[in-house]
């Protein structure tokens, strides 16, 4: 069989081509030397596959893409108040490059817009590292979302260092209001190094998988950063990575995003896929025009909008019967797939019709594949409920998706196998399955 998603992703990259509107970025002079022509786009599963069409392989310079990922390193290496105290999280609605700060305490509003980023570099790294070994902290940290060792473009480092002016002018007003404590010169050309780290559309793909799958390279394995920082990036992603066009890519693409004035673009759907574009004509924003076209086919034919409504939830009680007839009867809970909140209150709700004379009541998980921390609480405080209300309770739990399922306080549940050995108990099969897990209580029998 023909692969099936390069073959769509071919058939995306023609359905743009031919939207030549826009201009590669003008303001620095090695940028616009690029070749507007170039298209690429790749998706990375968290599995580490990675699927791709056009120039994925083609390397260009990262430049504000740069900017999530090294806030996740100042989150990762200093904590996050160290950070907040200094850069704020709150959507500016202006241009990258706008010379404004929150009034009254001099912190730039977001680390996505320059002065944000910029402030954001000084933080990576340990406090008393030189400027040198502050841009290798933050060459390795990038590094390591993408799964290879990157380098740095020096001609377009140089090229925009040349007409910096803009960006020192916003160093020696941060330093003026004493956020930035460092040279702010030294910054600046440290951030523009930043900005000046080669990478391929490929690379990007997998740097967005990387924050798509909590922290954790799907190539190499590492983790990268932890998920609590992961969180904290996603977020400011989705409301500030756009800029001043935030709103609308909020309301039409959805997927926590960031663009670079190469032409990149990524996008980071969580739990599901990193994606990434590469076409370097930008539009008024500072956005790539085909890759901004691009991510809203994506989201549209792929139903990829953070808010669109998973099923799942409602789907999570597949049957709720009695097996067979008697005082003895079982009655069952058959549940199905990933249980998260949702899932599991909608367990609760069916708990609470189960009628005390029913005495034997089984939650079958066979079907189910996951079972989230908060998923896993609620299940086993129903099972510790039903315990305290007379009932025998017991988990079908083939493949252990519930975590030690220990319901504590005066609950207890029998963990077996099949559904046949609740419905046909030995003395054999209590004994071994209701031992099975360390620290759970023994069956009643
Ligand atoms: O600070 C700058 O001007 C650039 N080196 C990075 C800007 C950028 O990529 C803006 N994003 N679209």
């Amino acid at each position: 069989m023909r692969p099936i998603i390069p073959d769509y992703l071919a058939e995306v990259l023609r359905d743009v081509e031919s939207d030549t509107s826009g201009e590669p970025a003008g303001y620095i002079p090695e940028l616009a030397a690029a070749d507007p022509d170039r298209l690429g786009a790749a998706f990375a599963m968290l599995d580490g596959e990675v699927y791709g069409a056009g120039d994925i392989d083609t390397e260009f310079t990262i430049q504000s893409i740069s900017k999530p990922f090294v806030h996740a390193l100042a989150l990762a290496d200093h904590g996050f108040a160290p950070v907040l105290a200094k850069v704020g999280v709150e959507p500016s609605g202006e241009a990258f490059n706008e010379i404004s700060l929150e009034t009254g305490t001099g912190r730039p509003r977001n680390p996505m817009i320059n002065a944000g980023a910029i402030t954001v570099h000084s933080l990576a790294g340990a406090e008393d590292l030189t400027p040198e070994q502050r841009v290798e902290r933050v060459r390795q940290g990038l590094s390591a979302f993408a799964g290879r060792r990157l380098t740095m473009d020096d001609a377009v480092c140089a090229s925009e260092m040349e007409h910096a002016h803009r960006n020192l002018a916003i160093a020696h007003m941060l330093r003026s209001h004493d956020v930035l404590t460092k040279d702010p010169e030294a910054v600046v050309e440290g951030y523009t190094r930043q900005c000046s780290v080669l990478v391929t559309t490929r690379d990007l793909a997998i740097m967005a998988a990387t924050l798509a799958n909590r922290g954790t390279n799907p190539l190499s394995g590492e983790q990268v950063v932890p998920e609590p920082v992961v969180r904290q990036v996603l977020s400011v992603m989705f409301s500030c990575g756009m800029y001043d066009a935030a709103g609308d890519w909020a309301t039409q693409v959805g997927i926590p995003a960031k663009s670079g004035v190469a032409g990149g673009l990524i996008g980071a759907l969580p739990g599901q896929i990193g994606i990434a574009t590469f076409s370097p004509r930008l539009d008024r924003h500072g956005n790539s025009v085909r890759g901004v076209s691009l991510f809203e086919r994506f989201s549209s034919d792929m139903g990829l909008h953070v808010m669109e409504t998973p099923a799942a939830a409602r789907a999570v009680v597949r049957s709720h019967h009695v097996v067979g007839s008697g005082p003895d009867a079982p009655r069952v809970l058959q549940l199905q797939g990933g249980i998260g909140f949702a899932g599991a209150e909608r367990v609760v709700q069916e708990a609470m019709t189960i009628p005390p004379s029913d005495t034997r009541v089984a939650l079958d998980l066979t079907l189910v594949h996951s079972i989230d921390d908060v998923a896993r609480r609620v299940l086993l405080e129903v099972a510790r409920r039903l315990t305290l209300s007379g009932h025998d309770v017991y988990l079908v739990d083939p493949e252990s998706a519930m975590a030690d399922p220990d319901p504590g306080d005066g609950g207890r549940v029998t963990v077996v196998n099949t559904m046949d050995q609740v419905v046909n108990p030995t003395r054999d099969d209590l004994t071994r399955t209701g031992l099975r897990a360390a620290g759970r209580p023994g069956p009643r029998s």
